[in-house]
């Protein structure tokens, strides 16, 4: 067939007539706030079905594999969704019962296979468009398992994460994998923690239920969707002050600022200092501004000066020479605002970049985050962003940055 006759493979998908979905994984409580931004975002997608933690969008019209995989959470531009995986089916109870007609996780596991090679295998549509277009079949480089959160982050000691159940299934899946797959796959394959490089093909099974698995692919792009489901492994190092670190570990992975040796770092509300230690880790120079007392350890290190007080009572020229601002205060996000704008919506502080939280004490201050995110960029940062995190709890977390960044 010559490309004059040939469909494209958008054609195609458009004609196959099948109806496509995304999955889509949050922290539980969150629903409603991300059904909210996806009705705002992707007014045409439908909403489909959802469990705690877990909702699915039909796709408005069918599309190629290709573009499919270009949807994900940064191309949605949505706060509140943790991963965003395209579905090709579900095993479910009747799929996998074993012997004794309970849900079987190897039997579940070689269903797993069943899907991937209808819906990617030699002959299945999407690879027979993708040859048609002149494009190479799409190849799974690792297989990212997770289950939707258990409970509310926080709750009975809860924190997202894997979880056993998920490296068991891995496990099956990785033993039960057809050779020709197994053959495709990429670095460290064999860790389910360890990250996917940039664009490979990731075969997500999410664990909805014990006997609900929900099967589907995305490639991997920024740095939570390297991670099954989103779920970057943070350990709490022993000597962690506080909670804090963790929300602070991932979000500066997050905006992926370059703060290194020598940086200069503000901590706002910074005891008793687990924010602080993860900008010490990286050898910045961080001041501490707050009225409460720090940690000791803190205290002890060579890189960290305590500026006791409240932020409004200290003297500006203190900033001068600090680029990077963090805060995590327990106010309304109105308080915090103000209090960043104090700090660095003037010429004396020379501000590059923000990282903080803002607290949404009712779900209906989510509805302003638009307005939030406005009134940081008026302050001339031209890089906005805003996620929940893994490890916020009722909060989200922005990243503002200057670039380029001119002093
Ligand atoms: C949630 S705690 C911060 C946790 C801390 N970032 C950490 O990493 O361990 C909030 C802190 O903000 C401080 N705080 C509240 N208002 C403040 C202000 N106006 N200036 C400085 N600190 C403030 C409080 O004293 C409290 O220690």
């Amino acid at each position: 067939m010559n490309s004059s006759t040939s469909p494209s493979a958008d054609q195609s998908a458009r004609d196959s007539h099948v109806s496509q979905f995304i999955s889509l994984t949050c922290q539980r409580g969150a629903e409603n706030a991300l059904k909210k931004e996806m009705a705002k975002r992707r007014p045409n997608y439908r909403f489909s079905y959802s469990r705690p933690g877990f909702l699915t969008y039909k796709l408005p019209n069918p599309e190629s594999l290709d573009k499919r995989l270009a949807i994900d959470v940064g191309a949605l531009r949505l706060v509140f969704a943790r991963s965003c995986s395209h579905a090709l089916g579900a095993v479910l109870q009747r799929d996998a019962a074993g012997d004794d007609e309970q849900f079987d996780r190897r039997v579940a596991a070689d269903a797993v296979w069943n899907i991937v090679e209808r819906e990617l295998g030699d002959d299945s549509i999407t690879v027979r468009e993708a040859r048609r277009a002149g494009k190479e079949a799409p190849t799974i480089a690792r297989i990212h398992v997770y289950e939707r959160d258990r409970f509310e982050t926080g709750a009975r000691g809860f924190e997202p994460g894997l979880t056993p159940v998920a490296f068991d299934v891995h496990r099956l899946l990785l033993e039960t994998a057809p050779e020709k797959l197994r053959a495709n796959f990429g670095a460290n394959f064999e860790r389910l923690d360890a990250p996917a490089a940039a664009n490979e093909l990731c075969l997500d099974v999410a664990l909805v239920e014990e006997n609900e698995w929900r099967v589907g692919v995305h490639r991997a792009s920024d740095v939570h969707s390297r991670y099954p489901g989103g779920l970057i492994p943070i350990p709490l190092p022993t000597d962690a002050v506080s909670r804090a670190y963790l929300k602070f570990e991932e979000g500066l992975r997050w905006a992926n600022f370059p703060i290194g040796v020598g940086a200069r770092c503000v901590d706002i509300g910074a005891a008793p200092g687990g924010g602080s230690q993860a900008l010490l880790a990286r050898g910045a120079e961080t001041f501490g501004v707050d009225p409460a007392e720090m940690d000791p350890l803190l205290l002890a290190h060579p890189n960290f000066t305590h500026l006791r007080g409240r932020v409004s009572q200290l003297k500006r020229k203190l900033f001068r020479k600090a680029r990077w601002f963090i805060t995590d205060m327990n106010v309304a996000p109105n308080y915090t605002l103000d209090a960043l704008e104090e700090l660095v919506a003037r010429d004396d502080v020379a501000a590059r970049g923000l990282l903080f939280t803002l607290k949404l004490f009712d779900w209906k201050l989510a509805d302003h985050i638009p307005e939030y995110l406005a009134r940081v960029k008026s302050w001339g940062f031209n890089v906005v962003k805003a996620r929940q995190l893994l490890f916020n709890r009722q909060e989200i977390m922005v990243a503002a940055l200057k670039k380029p960044f001119r002093k």
